[in-house]
């Protein structure tokens, strides 16, 4: 078993190992929907409906872990674990955990609150995270938003001075994205007045509570845009220094990076739609990505703190926009290489293609967890995620280098992140997989390669030699990613058997 330093000492203090920006920039999260990771008793051949509960548990996840600690996972985000409202609605029931009714108990449907610390203990023992979602936005009622009952909710929400007076949302207004209700007439979602002190002053106190109860190591928090601002900064405040994840679901840099002075990180929504619209097609614009990339480094306080996803609970998944083999693997391996850090949502590696809502909440079960080279990108991700780890213990520099685009052109985009004998460059394209091969040539300049220097392409496990000048003839055979890095650099690693 492997322990690091800090959740070594923090098993031996007894105290919470909650991990700082700096200490969460190096980890790579896999998000699990609980409902849907794993039952207890491991059956794979339960059906799901994609509606309502589906039987995942904590003790289905903890039996569970080595899937995803071998892929090279360092800590998963879990749904929501508070009590929601039990009814099952037109609008479906609350599997996923974002329809809070009582933040003092536990959705017993994944397990007791026991089954939770175990679940922590579990993870730590592994020398790995736990990063919680919590939703401070709303809470969940299934009325009408007329209707909505405040004294029904748990104390300390159960008062209707707390919440804002309904109407719908106005997106181009952002006092009504932070005061209307999100939800409907099904499922009413009461908007919490985030704003009031006394509000604030009931967060802040749940907030430490929680995390020392299940010694929680970060947090994601919901429908970021939707609370204020101020109630972020009294958040991050009440979190003590944890690493906190916000969703701002936004594409435009300059919405999204003024939250990270109320909260440490960001979902990295711009480039997710950046990425999605250049390797869907094989008419993505490699431009708009190359652009956006630099453009988000120049506005945003520091990229390297952002969650970088492909997909996740709330969007299609990437393989229902397209079934090309080469796009998906260039759109998975741009994700999790960029600046930030990786997230990957379950079922990534089995290659489901749901689309949206709910369809995207497959039950992982029906995949029976299979890491096999040819039906699953399980040992793909694997080798990503070995290669970032080994660059960082190389260089620690590395998590923080600003990736930057040092080649373009219509159909490929060739990252560099680290500095020179520890760079990851990395060659993406959007040709797709019955692409012709074809050939470029990549300057020493901007690669930071030298003559005569051996690289390899971990992915495939090929090396190649750059010339007289330092640069690499690079061939790109059915539109498949390449991840080059130091040969020399990669002694001892285990990567490509050096
Ligand atoms: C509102 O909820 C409270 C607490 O559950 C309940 O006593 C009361 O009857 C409810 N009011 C209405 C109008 O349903
Ligand atoms: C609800 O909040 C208001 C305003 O803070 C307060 O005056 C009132 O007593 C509260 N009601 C209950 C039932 O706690
Ligand atoms: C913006 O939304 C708020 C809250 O609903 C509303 O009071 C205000 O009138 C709106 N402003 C405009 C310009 O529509
Ligand atoms: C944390 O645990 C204490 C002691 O059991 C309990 O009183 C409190 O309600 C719990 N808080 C949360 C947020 O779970
Ligand atoms: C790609 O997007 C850029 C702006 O990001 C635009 O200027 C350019 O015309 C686009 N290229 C194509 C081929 O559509």
């Amino acid at each position: 078993m492997k322990y690091t330093t800090l959740s070594t000492l923090a098993s031996f203090s007894g105290l919470a190992s909650a991990l700082t920006p700096a200490q969460w920039r190096t980890q790579s999260i896999y998000q699990v929907m609980t409902d849907r990771f794993a039952r207890t008793d491991g059956s794979t051949s339960a059906s799901c409906d994609v509606n309502n509960y589906c039987g995942g548990t904590y003790q289905g996840l903890i039996n569970k872990l080595a899937y995803i600690q071998n892929m090279g996972f360092t800590a998963i985000w879990i749904s929501p674990i508070v009590e929601n409202i039990p009814q099952s609605t037109a609008d479906g029931s609350a599997y996923h955990g974002y329809w809070a009714q009582n933040i003092y108990n536990v959705n017993t449907n994944f397990g007791a609150a026991s089954d939770l610390v175990a679940l922590s203990n579990a993870l730590h023992n592994r020398g790995m995270y736990l990063m919680v979602d919590i939703v401070t936005n709303h809470f969940a009622q299934a009325n009408t938003r007329a209707n909505f009952n405040a004294s029904a909710v748990g104390a300390p929400f159960n008062n209707v001075s707390m919440y804002h007076t309904p109407c719908d949302i106005d997106y181009n207004n952002q006092t009504s994205i932070e005061q209307c209700w999100q939800g409907d007439n099904i499922v009413a979602l009461a908007d919490v007045r985030t704003e009031d002190s006394n509000v604030q002053a009931l967060w802040n106190s749940w907030i430490p509570q929680l995390v020392s109860n299940y010694t929680i190591d970060g947090l994601r928090i919901d429908s970021a845009k939707h609370v204020t601002p101020s109630s972020l900064s009294a958040l991050q405040s009440a979190a003590n220094g944890m690493h906190v994840l916000g969703e701002v679901y936004s594409g435009d840099p300059s919405y999204l990076c003024p939250y990270q002075s109320t909260i440490t990180g960001l979902m990295n929504y711009p480039a997710y739609f950046w990425i999605t619209q250049a390797f869907k097609s094989t008419s993505g614009n490699m431009t708009t990505l190359a652009t956006g990339i630099n453009t988000l480094k120049s506005t945003c306080k520091d990229v390297t703190l952002l969650g970088s996803f492909l997909e996740n609970h709330d969007n299609p998944r990437f393989p229902a926009l397209t079934s090309d083999q080469s796009l998906i693997r260039n759109a998975v391996s741009f994700a999790l290489l960029q600046d930030g850090i990786p997230i990957l949502y379950q079922g990534q590696e089995q290659k489901l293609y749901g689309g949206s809502v709910p369809y995207n909440r497959e039950a992982l079960w029906s995949t029976a967890y299979s890491t096999s080279s040819s039906a699953t990108l399980y040992p793909f991700i694997t080798t990503l995620n070995k290669i970032r780890a080994w660059a960082i213990k190389k260089d620690a520099a590395y998590i923080t280098y600003n990736a930057w685009p040092i080649y373009t052109d219509t159909s490929t985009i060739i990252m560099r992140k680290g500095n020179a004998n520890a760079q990851v460059v990395s060659v993406f394209t959007n040709r797709g997989a019955s692409a012709k091969t074809a050939t470029l040539t990549l300057g020493a300049t901007n690669s930071g390669f030298v003559k005569y220097q051996s690289v390899m392409d971990v992915v495939a496990c090929k090396s190649f030699t750059t010339d007289s000048k330092g640069n690499l003839g690079v061939t790109i055979t059915s539109g498949l990613p390449q991840v080059f890095y130091p040969t020399s650099a990669l002694k001892r690693s285990g990567i490509c058997n050096q």
